[in-house]
C-alpha cells in the first residue's frame, strides 16, 4: 500500500512517525473516515468540514496540505486501485522533541497529517445488512466532547469486544437512561413510522452519513424527530439501525439479546440504505 505522510508518498513500510507524537502518548490527534464506492469519494465535503471543525474546537493548526486534501484522497484512491473501501485522514498536534502535557509552541511544532486506504470490495453489498446486526448496551464513560473526532478511542475498542464476548456485534451506549450512540456510529429507532435519533449536542459526533440520511429522509416525506430514545424504546420498537462512513445505514435486530420488531431488516431501514447508496453514488 502507498501512504501518505506530511507530504510524501511511501510504502507503508517505508512511512515513519516521531516516538514524541502527541497522538502516539496523548491522544493529541483527529481523524475522519471518507468511504470510496467506484472509485469516487462519498460525502467528502462533509468530512472536510468537520475535520476544519474538530481541529478548531482543540487548536490544532491546520497542516501545509490542508487545501490540497481532496487531491491527496483521490491521488491515493488511484495509487491504491480503490474501488470499494475507506481512505484514514489523521492530523495530530505533532511532534514536539519530548514528552509534556502543556501544549508546543505552534510556531515551531508542526501538526502531522497521515492518510491511509482501506480496501473494502463488497462494502456497498455487504451480507450483514441483509440479515441485520446485533448490538448489547454498555454505560457510555466516555469524555464530555465526543462532537470532536478524536482519536482517543480505547473505550469504543472496548465496546467492541463487550460486544463479542456477548456473542454480539456492536454496542450502543447510554447516559442518564438514554442511548448517545454507537461505538463507532449514530444509533436510530423507528416506531409507527417516524425515524428517532438523539439530537446532536457534545455527547455525540455529529455523523457525516446522519446528516444525509435524515435529509434523503425529509425529502422522501418520511417523519423524523430528533431527541434521545431509551433502551426500553429500542426493544419496543419497530426497526432500529445505525449510520457511519464505514456501514451506510445497517439495521440492527437485536438488543441485549432481545429481538426489536420482526428481528429482520425492517422496511425504513432497507429504504434509507437504498437512498443512500443511491444518492450519495
Ligand atoms: N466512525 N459516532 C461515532 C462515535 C463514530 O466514531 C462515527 C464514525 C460516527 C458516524 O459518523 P460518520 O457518519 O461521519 O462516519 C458516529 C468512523 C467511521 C470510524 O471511527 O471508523
Amino acid at each position: 500500500r502507498t501512504v501518505y505522510v506530511n507530504g510524501d508518498y511511501l510504502p507503508e513500510d517505508e512511512a515513519k512517525i516521531s516516538i514524541f507524537d502527541r497522538a502516539f502518548l496523548m491522544a493529541d490527534g483527529v481523524y475522519e473516515v471518507t468511504s470510496v464506492l467506484g472509485g469516487k469519494l462519498i460525502d467528502f465535503d462533509g468530512h472536510l468540514k468537520r475535520l476544519e471543525r474538530s481541529l478548531n474546537e482543540l487548536e490544532i493548526k491546520k497542516p501545509a496540505a490542508f487545501d490540497d486534501l481532496i487531491e491527496i484522497h483521490r491521488k491515493l484512491v488511484e495509487l491504491n486501485g480503490i474501488d470499494e473501501g475507506l481512505v484514514y485522514l489523521q492530523v495530530t498536534r505533532g511532534a514536539p522533541g519530548d514528552r509534556d502535557f502543556a501544549f508546543p509552541d505552534p510556531e515551531t511544532t508542526e501538526p502531522t497529517l497521515v492518510l491511509f486506504t482501506q480496501a473494502k470490495p463488497g462494502l456497498a453489498d455487504s451480507p450483514a445488512a441483509k440479515t441485520g446486526i446485533k448490538v448489547i448496551s454498555i454505560d457510555d464513560i466516555r469524555w464530555g466532547r465526543r462532537d470532536i473526532k478524536t482519536v482517543q478511542l480505547l473505550y469504543p475498542s472496548m465496546g467492541k469486544m463487550m460486544a463479542k464476548k456477548a456473542g454480539a456485534d456492536d454496542a450502543w451506549m447510554v447516559e442518564d437512561g438514554f442511548v448517545t450512540e454507537g461505538t463507532s456510529n449514530n444509533a436510530y429507532i423507528v416506531k409507527d413510522g417516524v425515524i428517532i435519533t438523539r439530537n446532536l449536542g457534545t455527547d455525540i459526533l455529529h455523523g457525516i452519513t446522519r446528516a444525509a440520511v435524515l435529509r434523503f429522509a425529509r425529502e422522501a416525506q418520511m417523519k423524523v424527530e430528533e431527541r434521545p430514545f431509551t433502551i426500553d424504546e429500542v426493544k419496543a420498537a419497530d426497526e432500529a439501525f445505525f449510520t457511519s462512513a464505514s456501514a451506510f445505514v445497517m439495521p440492527v435486530v437485536a438488543m441485549d439479546g432481545e429481538t426489536i420488531g420482526d428481528g429482520v431488516p425492517g422496511p425504513v431501514s432497507l429504504r434509507l440504505r437504498e437512498i443512500y447508496l443511491e444518492e450519495s453514488r
